[in-house]
């Protein structure tokens, strides 16, 4: 196949798919058009780009894409360390607020083969006594349908305990010739059905695919491309109830400022919450505390205590322009950007630049901006820029770590992510991190430890 035809492949499949297809994974593209120009009795790559062009409902071609693109592997409890924190924090968390109405659903999307759902139920068993007063409801969905078949039978072979201790298995499973049948109490607590997350409407009243307390999505992010990325994680979003937890793959929603989603940082991972602060905390709080600035009320949940420290120390954002005016033009960004109105934000952004270009924090909200478009040369230099105008603006460091751990560079990502840890070590344990969620130093310090504790 000529290059100029895998290229153009390679974007349609990017374009109307939505599926990412790296350089490095050239040979596996061949591979895969040569099986749908063959499936679909087309003669030639040109056709097939034809075809992915044209009108035509992809929605069976993303299908079939995807099932020869991602492998489905899976296998209970993969990352030991996510479930420790579904099971000692988030679910109680869950649990504790749910208590009244004694209601809980959760929502384990691209579950593959049933194992990632069905490693819930066990969760709750071993966490709940009065499971029988509550009304729990679990649904895993896949695009896949040979998947799902598969986990309605809860039969796994030993291949898929690699995650789970023998201890857990003689619990919930008993051995059948070579494979292991789940407990029918966990299988029947789980509803599964098959599903496509980018064609697909969310909430989805009729299959149940609404107010959800927790959604997990891990491993699936990988095969997207960003400006998809970004849908899904919107649909999530709307599917969430207030204070609803999404929970991913380490870095697969590497922006932590998705809309109406905040992070929130523990050391095994970060996990993103529904909540009334999105976007991190606006800056403007710090200006507050000077002496001569007005005090203007937040928009977003302020910290309790705010504490001076080294990011705070360099010269907030707006001293140029006229304090006043500036802190409420930069607020007025955020609240425009938390509010989903991200040209008016990018355009009150590209105002303060005109006025001082030196303004990081301005910059800092359209490379988030530029992050949810999916245009990662932009975030990339506008973050470069942010950390060239504030040398201690952590949160630039940490995202931009998290860009080129994406993008497979390790040794960038780790430099920037030591460099934050560096920052980080000179702040009281118990501040907030500047525009990274609501979580404290001490937190984020855990969970960049964590980070490069599992680089390779
Ligand atoms: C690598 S598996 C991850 C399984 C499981 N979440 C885990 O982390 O162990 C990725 C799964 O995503 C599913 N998937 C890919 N694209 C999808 C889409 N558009 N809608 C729903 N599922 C999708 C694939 O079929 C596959 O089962």
């Amino acid at each position: 196949m000529e290059e100029t035809s895998l290229n153009l492949t390679r974007t349609l499949i990017a374009s109307r798919i939505g599926l990412l297809v790296r350089e490095q994974d050239d040979t596996l593209l061949r591979k895969m058009v040569a099986e749908r120009v063959r499936a679909l009795n087309l003669s030639s790559t040109e056709q097939y780009c034809q075809f992915l062009g044209s009108d035509a409902d992809i929605r069976r071609e993303r299908k079939e894409l995807t099932t020869l693109l991602s492998t489905g592997e899976t296998y209970f409890f993969r990352d030991r360390e996510q479930h420790v924190l579904l099971q000692d924090v988030i679910l109680p968390e869950l649990l504790e607020r749910r208590k009244a109405e004694r209601s809980l659903r959760i929502w384990c999307a691209a579950c593959s083969s049933g194992e990632e759902a069905y490693s819930l139920p066990i969760l709750l068993d071993e966490l709940m006594t009065d499971q029988s007063r509550w009304n729990i409801f679990i649904i895993g969905t896949d695009i896949n349908q040979d998947f799902i078949e598969k986990a309605r039978q809860g039969i796994y072979t030993e291949w898929s305990f690699r995650g789970m201790s023998d201890a857990r298995r003689q619990r919930y499973f008993h051995p059948h010739k070579n494979t292991w049948v789940l407990d029918g109490a966990i299988r029947n607590r789980v509803t599964f059905r098959a599903g496509d997350l980018v064609a697909d409407e969310f909430p989805d009243y009729a299959s149940g695919l609404y107010g959800m307390d927790l959604s997990l999505c891990r491993n699936m992010f990988i095969y997207m491309e960003p400006h998809i990325v970004f849908r899904i994680a919107d649909k999530f979003t709307e599917t969430l109830n207030e204070g609803g937890i999404l929970v991913t793959g380490h870095g697969e929603l590497y922006a932590h400022h998705l809309g109406k989603l905040r992070t929130r940082v523990f050391p095994a991972s970060i996990v993103y919450q529904k909540g009334a602060t999105p976007f991190a905390l606006p800056a403007p709080v710090q200006v507050f505390e000077t002496p001569h600035a007005a005090p203007i009320k937040p928009a977003a949940a302020k910290p309790a205590t705010r504490k001076t420290n080294a990011a705070e120390a360099s010269p907030p954002a707006v001293v140029a322009t006229g304090k006043e005016t500036a802190v409420t033009e930069m607020e007025m960004a955020w609240q425009y950007a938390n509010q989903g109105q991200r040209d008016k934000a990018a355009k009150v952004c590209g105002e303060i630049i005109a006025k001082n270009p030196l303004i990081a924090e301005a910059h800092y909200l359209l490379a988030l901006l530029a992050q949810e478009r999916g245009e990662f040369t932009e975030v990339k230099s506008l973050l470069k820029k942010v950390i060239y105008l504030d040398p201690s603006f952590i949160a630039a460091y940490l995202d931009l770590g998290d860009l080129y751990a994406r993008e497979g560079d390790d040794a960038r990502a780790g430099k920037m992510r030591a460099t934050a840890r560096d920052l980080l070590q000179t702040l009281p344990g118990d501040s907030q991190v500047k525009f990274y969620g609501v979580s404290t130093v001490n937190a984020v310090l855990q969970y960049i430890e964590h980070l490069l504790s599992i680089r390779h």
